[in-house]
């Protein structure tokens, strides 16, 4: 129960609008990369499991799938979704096993240490949005399980950058610290600046070379989440198929408030929320900067629709 408090908290955290020039301060209930990498270094993740006993017969293993990215991509909506399913065991801290070396160099049974309790019949999943982008994580995660199923959940690139920027900008309000405005990163000598990371953590193509080297796309799964947002059930649908989970979610898990304009869970009659859009500034992106963006990124995605045989509707 702990658990599912911690993973709605988390869900809130989307931000949808951008603020270009933030005057506000709103409320802000993300825990940031950097917070949740607070939150687990305090122990929460290890104090949830001793809050109740493992059941007999459940004992805890290595992952048979991961949600390997992108960075304000859904990964978090896409795990809860998915945990709808009664077969997965899914860890509710982001474990960067793979990219952090502390973590990495405590060897396997640490990471071990950091799953869900689970049974035979569930799958283990755990989700760290790092990964994707991190070029160390392939090979690594091959060494662990060569034949493991990758999750990748990914948007349009250039929301994606806003949102990225977004999540730090929000980060920095909860420490009271100043921020500098979106334009500040995207744009060097009056052109766009693409060393920024938000920019280039989007260049999907690239970051997708890496995990090819090391998996068959057949072995990745790339859930659209733009799609996911507008209409979830087809898309876990497809996530199920792609497991080999018994068809278990229906579309009667999910419904759509008006009032937030975005879906909810039911969950066995609890209900749980997806996003929080209220009391955020709104976008003030310069319409110019923004059409840059999208030029920036038409041969990538290009790039990246070729490398993986299939294309999405982005800008
Ligand atoms: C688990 O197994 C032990 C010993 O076999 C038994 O004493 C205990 O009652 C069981 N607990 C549950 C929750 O079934
Ligand atoms: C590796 O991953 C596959 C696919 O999920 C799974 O069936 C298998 O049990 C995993 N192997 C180990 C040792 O965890
Ligand atoms: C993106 O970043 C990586 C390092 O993380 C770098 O190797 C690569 O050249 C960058 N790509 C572009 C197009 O700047
Ligand atoms: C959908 O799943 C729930 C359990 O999660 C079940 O109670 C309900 O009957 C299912 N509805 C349909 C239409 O299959
Ligand atoms: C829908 O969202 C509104 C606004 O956040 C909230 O007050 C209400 O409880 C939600 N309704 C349901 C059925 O989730």
């Amino acid at each position: 129960m702990t658990a599912l408090v911690l993973g709605a908290v988390l869900l809130i955290l989307q931000p949808q609008i951008v603020p270009s020039h933030p005057v506000s301060s709103p409320k802000v209930e993300v825990p940031s990369e950097a917070g949740q990498k607070e939150l687990f270094r305090k122990g929460s993740l290890k104090s949830d499991f001793q809050d109740s006993p493992p059941l007999n017969g459940s004992s805890q293993r290595l992952p048979q799938t991961i949600i390997i990215g992108v960075r304000k991509g859904g990964t978090r909506a896409l795990l809860e979704m998915l945990s709808l399913h009664p077969g997965i065991a899914a860890a509710e801290s982001e474990v960067h096993y793979f990219d952090w070396e502390d973590h990495y160099g405590n060897g396997l049974e640490w990471y071990l240490s950091q799953m869900p309790f689970s049974f035979p019949h569930q799958l283990t999943v755990e989700k760290t949005p790092a990964y994707f982008t991190s070029s160390k994580v392939p090979e690594r995660v091959y060494n662990m399980n060569q034949s493991i199923r990758l999750l990748l959940i990914l948007r349009d690139p250039s929301e994606r950058v806003l949102s990225d920027y977004t999540q730090v900008f929000y980060n920095h309000v909860q420490k009271h610290k100043p921020y500098p405005s979106i334009e500040e990163f995207l744009i060097k000598d009056g052109e766009l600046n693409v060393e920024y990371k938000a920019i280039n953590r989007s260049l999907y193509y690239f970051h997708m070379q890496n995990w090819l080297r090391y998996f068959p796309l057949n072995h990745i799964h790339i859930v659209d989440g733009d799609q996911l947002i507008r209409d979830p059930f087809p898309e876990i649908e497809k996530v199920e198929r792609f497991l080999k989970l018994s068809p278990q979610i229906n579309a009667s898990n999910f419904y759509f408030n008006k009032t937030k304009g975005f879906y909810c869970l039911r969950d066995s009659g609890r209900d749980r929320c997806l996003h929080e859009s209220k009391g955020r500034a709104h976008p003030q992106v310069d319409p110019k900067l923004l059409n840059k963006l999208h030029e920036y990124f038409h041969e990538p995605n290009k790039k990246f629709f070729e490398l993986v045989g299939r294309t999405f509707d982005w800008h």
